[in-house]
């Protein structure tokens, strides 16, 4: 595809569970683009995992998993294998896991492809930890998107309640710090604010508020170009 019609992606990086996954889905919706979850891929690649017993330390043995998940988005449900896995990719023990998995570069080779995808007219907005720095580099909007650690684990308590997975506020504050020392720490693609990146701190922004601040960034590019 030629650069100049390549369809324009709003990348939205930030750290775990700071709602950038349901901003995300709402500026889309909004805009009337395609989402991309990719953190849903590591969290399958953690989930195919589990399932099938790999060895954890073997890279190479990894990165076949990841690119040969067989995954289908399908409206809200994701199926891997032909299975509704939807749910099960949410448990704090698949997004730790993904997290370890994602430290490996042959892992995230792997899914760079599928991610770039969805990449489709009329636009996308994609959501994870490297999608302004790698996977989209010039998307037109990227935004970095955080929360205090404290809110950050009330906000996963109640997600976690909500699907009917128990869960502890102290555990789940402790989960967080770890995976944002992993995320940030790693040498591949590392979670950071980049310089081009505009930081939308929501500790005290409703989601309202925040899909709305990132669809003003959005128009003030469109007005320019
Ligand atoms: O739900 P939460 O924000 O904790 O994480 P997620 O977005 O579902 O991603 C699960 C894990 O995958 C993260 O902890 C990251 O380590 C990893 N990930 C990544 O390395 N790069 C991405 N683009 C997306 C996720």
């Amino acid at each position: 595809m030629d650069k100049l019609t390549l369809p324009p992606v709003i990348a939205i990086d930030g750290p775990s569970a700071s709602g950038k996954g349901t901003v995300a889905q709402r500026v889309a919706q909004a805009l009337g683009f395609h989402y991309l979850d990719s953190g849903a891929l590591y969290r399958l690649v953690a989930l195919k995992v589990l399932q099938d017993g790999h060895n954890l330390d073997d890279e190479t043995q990894l990165a076949d998993v990841a690119r040969n998940l067989n995954v289908v988005f399908q409206d809200s449900a994701i199926l891997l294998g032909g299975c509704d896995v939807t749910d099960d990719i949410r448990t704090e023990q698949c997004g730790i896991l993904a997290s370890q998995l994602a430290a490996y570069p042959g892992v995230r080779a792997a899914l760079t492809d599928r991610q770039r995808a969805f990449r489709q007219q009329p636009g996308l907005v994609a959501d994870g930890r490297d999608m302004g720095s790698v996977i989209f580099p010039d998307a037109s909007l990227k935004v970095f998107l955080t929360a205090s650690a404290e809110i950050r684990a009330q906000r996963r308590y109640k997600q976690l309640m909500e699907k009917g997975i128990n869960a502890n506020i102290a555990d789940l504050l402790q989960d967080i710090k770890n995976r944002d020392d992993r995320d940030r720490n790693r040498s591949i693609a590392p979670l950071q604010q980049l310089h081009d990146a505009q930081l939308l701190d929501t500790s005290s922004l409703t989601i309202s508020q925040a899909e709305n601040t990132v669809l003003s960034w959005y128009d003030e590019i469109h007005a320019k170009n």
